[in-house]
C-alpha cells in the first residue's frame, strides 16, 4: 500500500517537511504581532506553556494517528473508529478552502519581490497597495467583482508551481520541495535578520518587542493569544501531519521527531520576531515616533510597512528581495502541505493516480482561487474567508475530535502504547491527561469567546451578505461537503482495519 499512497525516503525528509508546513506566513507576519500586543517579553510565559502543555501534546496525537493507522485524515480516523470518519472530512474542507487564498498572498509576495527593487509603491506604499495594485473596492460602497489583471499573472505562476509539486508525488514533489527551500529560507531569513539589526533603531524595536508587560498575564486574552498562536503556528488540527506522519516508516520516532518540529518552528518564529521589530525600530526612530505607531501584522505589514522600511532604509531593495522571498518560500511549502491534505484523501477514497487526483483537487481550487482573487473583492474576501475558517474551522474540529477520541472511543492509551514503540519521549498518563481535559478546554474558552465577539456584531464591518456567504456560509458548506463525502463508499481495495505493526 505504501508504494501505491507514496511515502517520504527517511525521517529526515519527513522532519524538513512537517517544519515546511509549519513555518509559514504565521511565523512572519503574525507572531512577532501577537506577541508585542499581548505582553512582549511576558507573552514567552504563556507562549512557552502552550507549546509544551498543548502543542506538542497535540502534535503527538495527530502523529500517533497518521502514523498508526497508515491513512490521509478521512482514513485514520476511519481506522479508528468508522464512525468517525466525517471529522478527517471536515478537515480537508478546511484545507481546501484555505489553499484557495493562502496561494493570493503568495502572489502578491511575488509581485512585491519586484517592486522592491525599484521601489515601484512610490511614496505612498498604503495607497499603491489597496489602489494601483489591488484596485480594491471600498465594501461599504458596495461590492464588486471587477477583474483586476496584475494579480492575475503571479497568481497563475503560483498554481502552475504548486499544481507541478503536488504531481510529483509525496517524496519528489512534497519531500523534495521543503528539503530545498527550507534551507535556503533559513539563509534569506538570516541573511535579512543581521540587515535588520545593523538598522539605526534596531534596539529601539526588540526593546519594544521583548520589555516584558507582566501585569499582561493576569488577561485571559493574552493566554488564549498564545494557544490560538501556537495551534495555528504548528499546522495542527488541519491534517496535515496525520497526513505526512502516515508517509513516514513505522520504525519511527515520532515523538523525538514532534519535539524537532516544534521547537524548530518556535525558533524561527523568534528569530521572524527579532528581524522584524528591527525593522520597525528603524521605521519608528525614520518618522521620529513610538515603535507602537508603526507596529502592524498581518496583510499591513507586509504590504503596506515592509514597503515603507524598503524605500528608508540603507540597501533597502536587498532587505525586500529577502523578506518577500522568504514569505514566498514559507507560504509555498505550507500551501502544499495544505494540499496534500486534500489529494492524499481523495486518493485514499477514490481509485486514482497521483496526477490523476492532482488534477481533480488542484485544478477546480486553482479556478476558484484565480477567479475570486483577481478582482477588486480580492482583500475584503480574504479577510472574511481567514477569520471565519480559523474560528469556526479549526478551532471547532479541533475540539470536537480531541473529545471523540479521548471519551467516546477511549482511544488515547492504545495510541500512546503506538508512540512508545519507537519513541523516544515516553508518552504516558500526562499526555492523556492533557489531551483529554486540559487542551479540549482551553481551545473551547477560546472558541466560545471568539463566538460570542463574533456574533456581536458583523464581522469587519462588511456588507452582511458577505460575511454570510464567505464566513458562516464556506464554514457550514464544508461540513455539509464532509458529510456527503463520508457517505460514499470506499475503494476496494483500502481495508479499514489498521494494519498490522510488524
Ligand atoms: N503553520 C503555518 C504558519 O505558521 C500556517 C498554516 C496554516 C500552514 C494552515 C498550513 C495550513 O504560517
Ligand atoms: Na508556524
Amino acid at each position: 500500500e505504501a508504494a501505491r499512497r507514496g511515502a517520504f525516503s527517511s525521517r529526515r525528509v519527513f522532519i524538513l517537511a512537517a517544519i515546511g508546513s509549519a513555518v509559514g506566513l504565521g511565523n512572519i507576519w503574525r507572531f512577532p504581532y501577537v506577541a508585542y500586543e499581548n505582553g512582549g517579553g511576558a507573552f514567552i510565559l504563556p507562549y512557552l506553556i502552550a507549546l509544551l502543555t498543548a502543542g506538542i501534546p497535540f502534535l503527538f496525537l495527530d502523529y500517533a494517528l497518521g502514523h498508526r493507522n497508515r491513512g490521509s485524515a478521512p482514513l485514520s480516523f476511519a481506522r479508528l473508529r468508522k464512525g468517525t470518519e466525517f471529522l478527517g472530512w471536515w478537515q480537508v474542507g478546511i484545507c481546501a478552502i484555505i489553499a484557495i487564498y493562502y496561494a493570493a498572498i503568495i502572489g502578491w509576495s511575488m509581485r512585491y519581490m519586484f517592486f522592491s527593487v525599484d521601489k515601484a509603491w512610490g511614496s505612498d506604499p498604503e495607497k499603491f497597495f489597496g489602489g494601483e495594485f489591488l484596485s480594491a473596492a471600498d465594501p461599504s460602497a458596495g461590492v464588486t467583482f471587477d477583474f483586476v489583471p496584475g494579480i492575475l499573472v503571479p497568481l497563475l505562476v503560483v498554481w502552475v508551481v504548486v499544481i507541478a509539486i503536488m504531481a510529483l508525488g509525496v517524496q519528489k514533489g512534497v519531500g523534495a520541495t521543503s528539503v530545498i527551500f527550507i534551507p535556503v529560507l533559513l539563509l534569506a531569513f538570516v541573511a535579512l535578520v543581521v540587515q535588520a539589526l545593523l538598522l539605526p533603531g534596531a534596539t529601539e524595536g526588540l526593546n519594544a518587542l521583548f520589555t516584558p508587560n507582566w501585569s499582561a498575564l493576569k488577561d485571559t486574552a493574552v493566554w488564549a493569544a498564545a494557544f490560538g498562536q501556537i495551534f495555528f503556528s504548528l499546522s495542527i488540527g488541519f491534517g496535515i501531519m496525520i497526513t505526512y506522519s502516515s508517509y513516514v516508516g513505522r520504525r519511527t520516532d515520532m515523538t523525538g521527531s514532534g519535539l524537532v518540529v516544534g521547537f524548530a518552528n518556535s525558533g524561527f518564529e523568534l528569530l521572524c520576531g527579532i528581524g522584524v521589530f528591527s525593522a520597525l525600530g528603524f521605521m519608528a526612530q525614520a518618522s521620529g515616533v513610538q515603535v507602537g505607531d508603526v507596529a502592524s501584522g498581518g496583510i499591513g505589514l507586509a504590504f503596506i510597512a515592509f514597503p515603507a522600511i524598503i524605500s528608508q532604509a540603507p540597501a533597502g531593495g536587498l532587505i525586500g528581495v529577502l523578506f518577500f522571498a522568504s514569505l514566498i518560500l514559507a507560504g509555498l511549502t505550507s500551501l502544499v502541505s495544505i494540499l496534500e491534505v486534500v489529494i492524499s484523501a481523495v486518493r485514499d477514497k477514490f481509485e486514482m493516480s497521483r496526477v490523476g487526483a492532482t488534477a481533480v483537487v488542484a485544478l477546480p481550487i486553482a479556478v476558484v482561487s484565480v477567479l475570486l482573487f483577481s478582482t477588486t473583492s480580492a482583500l475584503t474576501v480574504l479577510d472574511i474567508m481567514d477569520n471565519f475558517i480559523n474560528k469556526f474551522g479549526i478551532l471547532l474540529v479541533a475540539v470536537v475530535s480531541m473529545l471523540v477520541i479521548a471519551w467516546a472511543l477511549r482511544a488515547l492509551p492504545a495510541l500512546a502504547r503506538h508512540l512508545n514503540r519507537y519513541g523516544s519521549i515516553p508518552v504516558r498518563g500526562w499526555w492523556v491527561a492533557l489531551i483529554s481535559v486540559v487542551t479540549p478546554a482551553v481551545l473551547a474558552l477560546i472558541l466560545v469567546k471568539e463566538l460570542r465577539d463574533t456574533a456581536a456584531e458583523t464581522y469587519g464591518g462588511y456588507p452582511d451578505w458577505m460575511v454570510a456567504v464567505f464566513g458562516w456560509g464556506v464554514a457550514a458548506a464544508v461540513v455539509v461537503v464532509g458529510v456527503l463525502v463520508t457517505l460514499v463508499r470506499w475503494r476496494p481495495d483500502t481495508p479499514l482495519t489498521v494494519p498490522e505493526d510488524e
